[in-house]
């Protein structure tokens, strides 16, 4: 039911999600993750086709899936299926994400310049930030950039579901790049990999979570018509 208190749980719950770096072990209950990935699937899609498929992984599954996304990439095993470019960003995307990481990286305690320390902090992502679940959203086979859009609104949904819950997350285009890798230990055979996400319940100590991303003007992204 909409109340007129909605307007300020919806700046609480949107404004209150954070990219969250550090997580404590213990797991989400099953009925919690249940009412999580239930209430994700209200997401709204092209034509109501809900083209996301998610696997959900806790417990030994996890813990087999991280060894093979740190082994993968010590092998330098990338495959991605939605390609990256190093230029894929510039101008003002570019500096957004100069700042990001530099916010990121200078709360963590690791030099801008410093490119092993960096590797190796995205190298450890591959350890889920030490979370003890993770999701990965998967997109049909023959995904354009349409399902690709809808699977993200089914990713934003799924995050801002979790927050609801108290819990916790990072999306993580990382795992993307290990797309072969994880569909082998999920027998996962032919869906594309979008983005994968580590949940949990957050270390609200740990320096890494004290970071906080800026947003962008409303006029610098958005133009009202009348
Ligand atoms: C699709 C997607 C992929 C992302 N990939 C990563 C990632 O690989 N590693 C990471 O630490 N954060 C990742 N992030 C988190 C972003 O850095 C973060 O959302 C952004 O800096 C804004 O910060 P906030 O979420 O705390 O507001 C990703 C976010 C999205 C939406």
């Amino acid at each position: 039911m909409i109340t007129e208190f909605a307007p300020a749980y919806a700046e609480r719950l949107i404004r209150g999600r954070r990219a969250t770096r550090a997580f404590r072990p213990d797991p989400v209950p099953e009925d919690t993750l249940r009412a999580i990935f239930s209430l994700a699937g209200a997401a709204p899609s092209n034509s109501n086709t809900q083209p996301w498929h998610v696997e959900v992984l806790s417990g030994a599954a996890r813990d087999r899936l991280s060894a093979a996304l740190v082994a993968a990439h010590a092998a330098r095993r990338v495959s991605m299926d939605f390609p990256y470019r190093e230029d894929l960003y510039h101008g003002v995307y570019q500096r957004r994400r100069r700042d990001a990481g530099e916010r990121m990286y200078t709360a963590v305690g690791i030099d801008r310049a410093d490119h092993a320390a960096r590797d190796a902090y995205n190298a450890e992502s591959l350890r889920f930030y030490g979370a003890p679940h993770v999701a990965v959203l998967f997109t049909p086979p023959d995904a354009d950039a349409r399902m690709a859009a809808d699977v993200g609104m089914y990713g934003q949904t799924l995050l801002l579901a979790m927050a609801a819950y108290g819990v916790a997350s990072c999306p993580q285009g990382l795992l993307g790049f290990y797309a072969d890798t994880i569909r082998e230990q999920l027998g996962v055979r032919d869906r594309k990999v979008l983005f994968g996400v580590s949940f949990g319940y957050a270390d609200s100590a740990a320096p890494a979570n004290a970071v906080t991303m800026p947003r962008a003007d409303l006029a610098e992204t958005t133009r009202f018509h009348s």
